[in-house]
């Protein structure tokens, strides 16, 4: 018995070791991490002897190539309104402070200033691409602007990755009275008009109708947006707003509108019936079948399907509506698409080849939502686009390089009379050429669904996974999802920094509640 105690204290002696050995690496992976993102090392100049390569957008796709992209091969200049990459998945808990705006917000010039060379950046939105003269023109729209604010930037390569617009699909009122959910301002503007409808309806005298209406929350669209937004504020309500306004609890009411005859067609049956059941018992009413034609400011014209297949017309009052039926095509795409003939039947957005080049053209590539190809416009699609073409820029400078010390060999080889040197040329032609087949051998681009995740409310998340590159798939909702759900996206958020911000709002929602401040 005395050797099993030895035994057992040489056990507990070891895991006390591997703790502390565990703890002091990550302690040391952390502080290089941390120390990295501050410290960035010193960059090499622009080069005029290479390409220029431009880059539109700071979203999913072009913030992915740029990550990947080996800058040392070409004079990068990036043109973008938005001077931060923002992590959209977690977009919809801004809108109720459960995560505060700059936890999913990662500088851009931080990630530029990380790249081997030094990369341009505009903030300008890009108004037109002139194809055949090869230039951007760039618009500063920004508040503060100098004696330039438009100019044109000339391309040798150009990669569009504006993403696209709010859809409203010319439905009168939607621009002028509706807030979307697509940038961070969308999300500050919501959290306002939430606290700022909640204050009017309990203004001294209120009428009881309008205490209804300003309380009545309306989300347009039943697709991953609209659900994760409407869960959010059912959430806050719940969890918040009923303890600290105790005068709105009968009353704050959230609804759900959606045209087809479910919510979220992307995602499984049994999902499908799962989310609209939790969200029956949230309290949140879904209205499928029903189509919003018109908007005032304060109630909406809708138009529903009955089981009998007869239409029935209504008006809904609303203190809030938020908007969130999907995507529609930028101007500068729209106009881009104008001016390339192969793109005339595209509808969507840029048609692309297999290797995202927009048809018609020469040096220009096209990922995410602004380009229109079989798959879903979702950040996934588009970050596996980014990483594609940066290999594909890699590979292509390699490519060239390659080529260019073929060229010096080939002129060498004619030049000689020497046969011992032609021998020696000879083989490293033929070493050099064999490599160049190998570094042009970049097959097209495949997208590898990793599957869907949705935030359904009250600790209560939705996956439909594909594991083991689709060999395997699963459907699971419930709180467990959740738990996946978390930390799925916390291991995504940009950067450490990004990480621990959003831990930290987390655990700061759950000790302290959310925030019910108006500002
Ligand atoms: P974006 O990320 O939209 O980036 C476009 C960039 O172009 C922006 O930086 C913008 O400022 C810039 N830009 C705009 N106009 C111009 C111009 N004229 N000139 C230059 N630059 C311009 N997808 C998922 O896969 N999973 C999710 O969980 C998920 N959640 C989402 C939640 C919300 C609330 C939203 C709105 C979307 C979500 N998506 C999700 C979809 C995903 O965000 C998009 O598919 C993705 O952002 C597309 O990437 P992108 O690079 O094409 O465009
Ligand atoms: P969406 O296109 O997925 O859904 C929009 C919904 O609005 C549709 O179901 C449509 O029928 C409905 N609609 C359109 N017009 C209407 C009207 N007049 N009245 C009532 N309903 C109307 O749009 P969403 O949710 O903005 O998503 C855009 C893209 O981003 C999608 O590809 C989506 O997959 C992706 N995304 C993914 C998320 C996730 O994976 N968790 C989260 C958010 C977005």
């Amino acid at each position: 018995s005395s050797s099993t105690a030895k035994q057992g204290l040489r056990v507990l002696r070891f895991l006390w070791r591997f703790t502390w050995l565990s703890a002091l690496g990550g302690a040391a992976y952390l502080s290089y991490h941390i120390y990295d993102s501050k410290h960035p090392p010193e960059q090499l100049p622009l080069d005029p002897t290479k390409k220029t390569l431009v880059i539109l957008g700071s979203g999913w796709g072009s913030v992915s190539l740029l990550k990947k992209l080996d800058t040392d091969d070409y004079n990068v200049i990036v043109i973008s309104p938005r001077n931060f990459f923002l992590f959209t998945p977690l977009l919809p808990s801004c809108t109720t402070g459960t995560i505060e705006h700059r936890s999913i917000m990662e500088p851009l010039r931080h990630i530029i200033r990380h790249k081997k060379r030094a990369v341009k950046y505009y903030e300008a939105e890009a108004t037109k691409v002139d194809v055949d003269r090869r230039v951007v023109k760039i618009n500063d729209f920004s508040d503060v602007k100098g004696t330039v604010s438009e100019t044109e930037v000339p391309f040798d390569y150009l990669v569009v990755g504006v993403g696209a617009e709010n859809a409203t699909f010319g439905i009168p009122g939607v621009k002028e009275n509706a807030c979307f959910l697509k940038e961070i301002g969308d999300a500050q503007q919501i959290r306002k008009r939430v606290m700022d409808c909640i204050e009017t309806a309990t203004f001294k005298d209120q009428s009881e109708e309008e205490k209804d209406r300003l309380l009545h929350m309306v989300v347009v669209g039943g697709g991953p947006t609209g659900i994760e937004f409407a869960a959010e504020l059912q959430d806050f309500f719940e969890e918040d707003l009923r303890k600290w306004v105790p005068d709105i609890a009968d009353r704050f009411k959230v609804t759900l509108v959606e045209a087809l005859p479910n919510v979220l067609p992307m995602f499984s049956k049994a999902l499908i019936d799962y989310t609209e059941k939790t969200f029956k018992d949230e309290n949140i009413s879904v209205r499928t079948k029903t189509m919003v034609k018109k908007v005032t400011d304060k109630n909406i014209e809708v138009e529903s399907t009955q089981a009998d297949g007869s239409k029935v017309k209504e008006s809904i009052n609303y203190g809030l509506l938020v908007w969130a039926t999907g995507n529609a095509v930028r101007g500068v795409v729209r106009d881009l698409m104008g001016q390339i003939p192969a793109q005339k039947n595209s509808r969507r957005g840029l048609a692309v080849n297999d290797y995202l080049v927009v048809d018609g053209t020469d040096g220009i590539w096209a990922l995410g939502d602004c380009s229109a190809t079989k798959y879903a416009p979702t950040a996934q699609v588009a970050s596996q686009q980014g990483n594609f073409l940066a290999r594909l820029f890699n590979s292509m400078a390699k490519t060239q390089a390659v080529e260019e010390e073929l060229r010096v060999l080939d002129a060498r080889l004619q030049a000689t009379a020497d046969e011992a040197e032609k021998a020696q040329l000879t083989a490293e032609i033929n070493a050099k050429g064999r490599s160049l087949s190998k570094v042009k051998q970049l097959s097209p681009f495949q997208y590898s669904h990793q599957g869907s995740l949705a935030y359904i409310g009250a600790d209560r998340a939705v996956a439909d996974l594909n594991w083991f590159g689709g060999a395997v798939s699963s459907a699971t909702g419930g709180e467990l999802t959740y738990l996946f759900w978390r930390s799925a996206y916390v291991s995504m958020v940009f950067s450490l920094r990004n990480r621990i911000l959003v831990l930290t709002d987390w655990l700061k929602t759950k000790a302290f509640g959310r925030d019910v401040s108006r500002e």
